[in-house]
């Protein structure tokens, strides 16, 4: 497994992105045309998008973030991994690689937002208002949710936008200080 830059001139592996982005996001993109163009977008400047291949040199996963706050912090979106390459410690690594390409830009925090659209957390349908920190403080996993994949590597929870997604659908904040 290698982790490179996805280039503009690799068609198969644009194709290959946006292929695992409409499987595995499936209500975000209508069709495989929208998932190129935003496949696409991660490559242009003030972005860094980088793929996993395995070693027939397919792409196994995709990591792409966007400079923000005068480039002091970088939004990591997306990251994904294939379903049939998950769990083997790829998303971790791709991770890294992708905290290693923001220092090497002079970057301090990954920022990232999490969807609970389904439940998954506690965090997901209630009213969150009413006690907002301690439904933070004490957040569950209830359908192997990522937040959990993202805190055993670092990251904490800074916040939530409530009904991001709709009434009770939150997006959670996470973040990691990654300029030590
Ligand atoms: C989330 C995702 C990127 C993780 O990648 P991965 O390659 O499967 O993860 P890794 O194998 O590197 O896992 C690292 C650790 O996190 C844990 N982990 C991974 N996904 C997890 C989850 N959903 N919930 C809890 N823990 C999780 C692993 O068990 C492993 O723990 P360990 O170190 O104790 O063994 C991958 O499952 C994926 O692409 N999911 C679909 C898309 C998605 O949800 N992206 C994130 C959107 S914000």
């Amino acid at each position: 497994m290698n982790i490179i830059d996805l280039s503009l001139k690799s068609d198969v592996h644009i194709q290959q992105a946006a292929e695992l982005l409409l499987d595995s996001f499936e209500h975000s993109w209508n069709t495989l045309e929208e998932a190129v163009l935003e496949v696409k977008a991660s490559l242009e400047s003030n972005r860094i998008s980088r793929i996993a291949v395995n070693d027939q040199g397919d792409l196994i996963g995709w990591i792409a973030g966007i400079k923000q706050y005068d480039g002091n912090v970088w939004e990591m979106h997306p990251l994904v991994v294939k379903k049939s390459w998950q769990g083997k410690g790829i998303g971790r690594l791709l991770v890294k690689d992708f905290e290693r390409k923001v220092l090497e830009e002079g970057g301090i925090t990954v920022l990232l937002g999490t969807d609970d659209e389904t439940n998954s957390t506690t965090l997901g349908g209630i009213d969150i208002y009413p006690d907002i920190y301690r439904n933070i403080e004490n957040i569950r996993n209830l359908k192997n949710h990522p937040y959990e994949f993202y805190q055993k590597i670092g990251y904490k929870i800074v916040g939530i936008i409530p009904d991001a997604n709709g009434y009770g659908r939150p997006d959670i904040l996470m973040a990691k200080r990654v300029k030590v």
